[in-house]
C-alpha cells in the first residue's frame, strides 16, 4: 500500500498503467481542456476524491450510477445512443429518480465548454469515481458528442424480470457474463434510498439508504457478502421478492461469475475493463479520441494584451515529472522588423509550480511541474512565435521545446482578448457589471465582432449561442488598440472556453481564449 498526495491508500498492483508520455499539438482546445480536467485540479477531478459523502450515499457512487444510466440508451443493433448526455433530458424519469443525477450534472456542468461537452465529462467522472473510491485506473477517451434530446427509456429497473434484463445489457453490448460483473461493479458503491425507492427499502435505516455493501470505497465486498450469505443489498435479500434483480442477475451461471470476482485482483481487472467499455459506449457516429495519456509538455493558459505601452504575453510550458530542478527560458521572435537578437528574445520562467495530479500518479507519474512565462512584448514588432530552452541542470545537454518542431506560432496581434480589463466576478454580485473585453488593433469603420460562447443546455441551466461586442467607452482605446465589451455572466460558469471571432476590412480573425486564461 501507499500513500498518494490526496491522501488515498492504493493497492499498488499490477493494474497501475503503462506511462506512454504523449506528444501535444498546440494549440488543441479539445485536447487541452481535456487534459486540464482529467490531469489537474477540476471539479470533476477532484470532488469525489476520498470517496467524499453526499445525500447518504457518495458523490463516487452517484456519479457512476450517471454514467450507467447515460450510456443505458444504447442500441447495438442501431448503433445510437450511449455516453451521449441524453441523461440530460431524461432525469426527471421514474428510472433515474434520485437526486443525485441532477446534482451531478450540476457538478459538472461549469467544466463544459465550445469543445468539451457533458458526455465527455460524465466519462470523466465514472474514472474519478471509481479511483476516488480506492478502486482501478481505467483510461480515458474524449470526444463524445453531446445529445440534443432524450434517448429511449431503457435504464433496468429492480422489478423488470431476468429475461428483460438480460435483453437490456444485449442491447447495451453487454452478455450475460459481463452483465454479472458490470452490475457488481457498479454496485460496488452506494445503495438504494429510501426516498427514491420506498418499496424496496423497507427496512428502517437512519441514514436513508440500504447500502448494496458494508464497506464505502470501490471494492468487491458486494461480491464477497453474496457469496458468504452476508449480504445486505436489498436488491439480493429484500423482503420484496419481485426486486430481488441483483439477486436474479448474480445467481444466472450458478455463481461461477462472482466467484471469479471474489479475487480482489480480477474484480478490479474486470471492472475497469467493463467500465472502460461502459464509458467508451457511445453513437455510431462519434470517433473518440485516443487514449489521453500525460503529456511530456504542455503549453497551456496563453493570454496576451496590450498594457501600458506593450504586449503582455503570458504562457505557461507544463512538464511531466515533478523533482527535476529546471531551468526553462522562453524565447520569442517579432512579427515585424527587428527587435529581438539573432537568438531571440527570451526570459526565465517567473512561476513554478507542481500539479497535483491523483489521476497521473495513479499511472505512474510523479506529477508536472508547471513554468510560467510573463513577457513583455514591444508593442511595434510584436510576436510571432515562441519557444524554450529547457535545462535539466544534470550535466546533460540543455534541449529545445518548440512544438515538435513546428514552434508554438501566434496567428496573429489584430484581435486580443483581453483579461486586464475583462470584469468578472466569481460569487454573483450584482452591483458588479460583468463583461467580456477585446481589443482590436487599427479598427476601421465596418468592424463586425461577434463572440461565440458556449452555454450548457443542461436544464435548468440555459445557453447563449452568438453574442455580439459594443465599442466600450469606459475603456480609451490604447496602444494602438480600441476595446470591445459584452456583458456576460460567468457566475457559476466559470471557467468558460470563448471562440472570439471579428472581421476586420473584411477578413475574419479568431481566437480561442482558454477558459483558464481568464
Ligand atoms: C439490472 C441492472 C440494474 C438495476 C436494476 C439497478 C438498480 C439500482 C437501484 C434501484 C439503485 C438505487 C438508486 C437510488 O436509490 O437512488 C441503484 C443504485 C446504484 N446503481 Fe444500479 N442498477 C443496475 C445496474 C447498474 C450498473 C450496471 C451500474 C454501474 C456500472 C450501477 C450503478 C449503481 C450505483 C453506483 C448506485 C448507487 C447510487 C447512489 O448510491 O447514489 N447500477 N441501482
Ligand atoms: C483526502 O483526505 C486526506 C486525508 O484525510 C486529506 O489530507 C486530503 O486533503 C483530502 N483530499 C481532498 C481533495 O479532500
Ligand atoms: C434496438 O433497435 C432495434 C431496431 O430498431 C429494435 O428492434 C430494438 O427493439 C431496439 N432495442 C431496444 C432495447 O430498444
Ligand atoms: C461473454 O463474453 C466474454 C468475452 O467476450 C466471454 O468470455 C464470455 O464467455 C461470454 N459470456 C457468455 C455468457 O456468452
Ligand atoms: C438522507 O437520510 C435522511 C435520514 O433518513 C432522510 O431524511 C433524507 O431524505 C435522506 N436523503 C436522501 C437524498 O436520501
Ligand atoms: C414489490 O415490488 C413491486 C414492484 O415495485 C410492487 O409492485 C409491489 O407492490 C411490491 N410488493 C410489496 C409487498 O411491497
Ligand atoms: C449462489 O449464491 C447465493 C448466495 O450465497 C446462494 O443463495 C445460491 O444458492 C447460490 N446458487 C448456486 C447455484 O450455488
Ligand atoms: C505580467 O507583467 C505585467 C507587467 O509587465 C504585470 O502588470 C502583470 O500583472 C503580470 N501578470 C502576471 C500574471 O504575472
Ligand atoms: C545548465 O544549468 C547548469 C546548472 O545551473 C549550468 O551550470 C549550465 O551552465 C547550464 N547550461 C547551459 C547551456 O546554460
Ligand atoms: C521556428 O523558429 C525558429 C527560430 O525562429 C526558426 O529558425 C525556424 O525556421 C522555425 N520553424 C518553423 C517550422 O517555423
Ligand atoms: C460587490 O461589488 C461592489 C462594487 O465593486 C463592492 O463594493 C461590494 O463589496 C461587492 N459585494 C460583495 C458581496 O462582494
Ligand atoms: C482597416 O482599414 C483602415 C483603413 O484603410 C486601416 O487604417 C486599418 O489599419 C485597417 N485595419 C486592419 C486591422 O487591417
Amino acid at each position: 500500500m501507499r500513500l498518494n498526495y490526496l491522501g488515498i491508500s492504493h493497492l499498488t498492483s499490477a493494474l497501475h498503467l503503462a506511462v506512454g508520455a504523449a506528444v501535444f499539438n498546440w494549440p488543441d482546445p479539445l485536447l487541452d481542456t481535456l487534459d486540464s480536467q482529467l490531469y489537474e485540479i477540476s471539479t470533476v477531478s477532484i470532488l469525489a476524491v476520498n470517496c467524499t459523502s453526499r445525500d447518504n450515499s457518495t458523490i463516487a457512487a452517484q456519479w457512476l450510477r450517471l454514467a450507467y444510466h447515460d450510456m443505458a440508451t444504447h442500441n447495438s443493433t442501431t448503433g445510437t445512443g450511449g455516453m451521449d448526455a441524453s441523461i440530460q433530458f431524461e432525469f426527471t424519469r421514474a428510472q433515474d429518480v434520485g437526486m443525485g443525477m441532477i446534482e451531478s450534472l450540476r457538478d459538472f456542468v461549469s467544466t463544459l465548454n465550445q469543445y468539451v461537452g457533458m458526455a465527455d465529462v460524465i466519462a470523466m467522472g465514472a474514472i474519478n469515481a471509481v479511483i476516488g473510491c480506492g478502486g482501478p485506473v481505467i483510461p480515458f477517451k474524449g470526444g463524445r458528442i453531446d445529445a440534443t434530446e432524450a434517448g429511449p427509456a431503457t435504464v433496468p429497473e429492480p422489478q423488470q424480470d431476468l429475461a428483460s434484463h438480460i435483453a437490456s445489457f444485449q442491447a447495451q453490448g453487454f452478455n450475460e457474463t459481463e452483465m454479472i460483473a458490470l452490475v457488481a461493479c457498479g454496485h460496488s458503491l452506494g445503495g438504494v434510498r429510501q426516498v427514491d425507492f420506498p418499496l424496496i427499502a423497507t427496512e428502517d435505516a437512519p441514514t436513508g439508504i440500504q447500502t448494496f455493501a458494508s464497506t464505502v470505497g470501490f471494492d468487491n465486498t458486494v461480491v464477497t457478502e453474496y457469496l458468504d450469505g452476508t449480504t445486505e443489498n436489498v436488491l439480493v435479500v429484500g423482503s420484496n421478492i419481485t426486486t430481488r434483480s441483483d439477486f436474479r442477475i448474480f445467481s444466472i451461471d450458478g455463481n461461477a461469475t462472482m466467484q471469479s470476482l471474489a479475487s480482489p485482483e480480477t474484480f478490479n481487472k474486470v471492472c475497469a475493463a467493463l467500465i472502460e467499455r461502459m464509458i467508451n459506449t457511445v453513437p455510431s457516429t462519434v470517433t473518440l479520441t485516443d487514449t489521453l495519456e500525460p503529456f511530456d509538455f504542455k503549453v497551456q493558459d496563453t493570454s496576451f494584451y496590450p498594457q501600458a505601452g506593450s504586449l503582455v504575453f503570458l504562457a505557461t510550458l507544463r512538464i511531466i515529472d515533478v523533482g527535476v530542478n529546471r531551468a526553462v527560458t522562453m524565447f520569442w521572435k517579432e512579427r515585424t522588423g527587428k527587435f529581438c537578437p539573432a537568438k531571440g528574445c527570451s526570459i526565465q520562467a517567473t512561476v513554478i509550480q507542481e500539479v497535483p495530479s491523483l489521476y497521473a500518479q495513479l499511472k505512474g507519474v510523479t506529477g508536472f511541474n508547471r513554468h510560467s512565462f510573463n513577457a513583455s512584448i514591444d508593442l511595434a514588432t510584436s510576436i510571432s512565435h515562441f519557444w524554450f530552452e529547457v535545462n535539466n541542470s544534470d550535466g546533460s545537454a540543455p534541449f529545445i521545446v518548440d512544438n515538435n518542431g513546428a514552434n508554438y506560432t501566434i496567428d496573429q496581434d489584430v484581435l486580443l482578448y483581453d483579461p486586464q480589463r475583462t470584469i468578472s466576478t466569481f460569487f454573483s454580485n450584482t452591483s458588479v457589471n460583468e463583461r467580456m473585453v477585446v481589443g482590436v488593433k487599427d479598427p476601421s469603420k465596418t468592424i463586425v465582432t461577434s463572440l461565440t460562447t458556449f452555454g450548457s443546455n443542461t436544464p435548468p441551466f440555459t445557453g447563449s449561442g452568438i453574442d455580439t461586442f459594443e465599442l466600450d467607452s469606459s475603456f480609451p482605446p490604447a496602444d494602438g488598440y480600441t476595446f470591445y465589451s459584452l456583458p456576460f455572466d460567468f457566475d457559476g460558469v466559470f471557467p468558460l472556453s470563448h471562440t472570439i471571432q471579428a472581421t476586420i476590412n473584411g477578413t475574419m480573425y479568431s481566437a480561442w481564449v482558454p477558459g483558464n486564461g481568464i
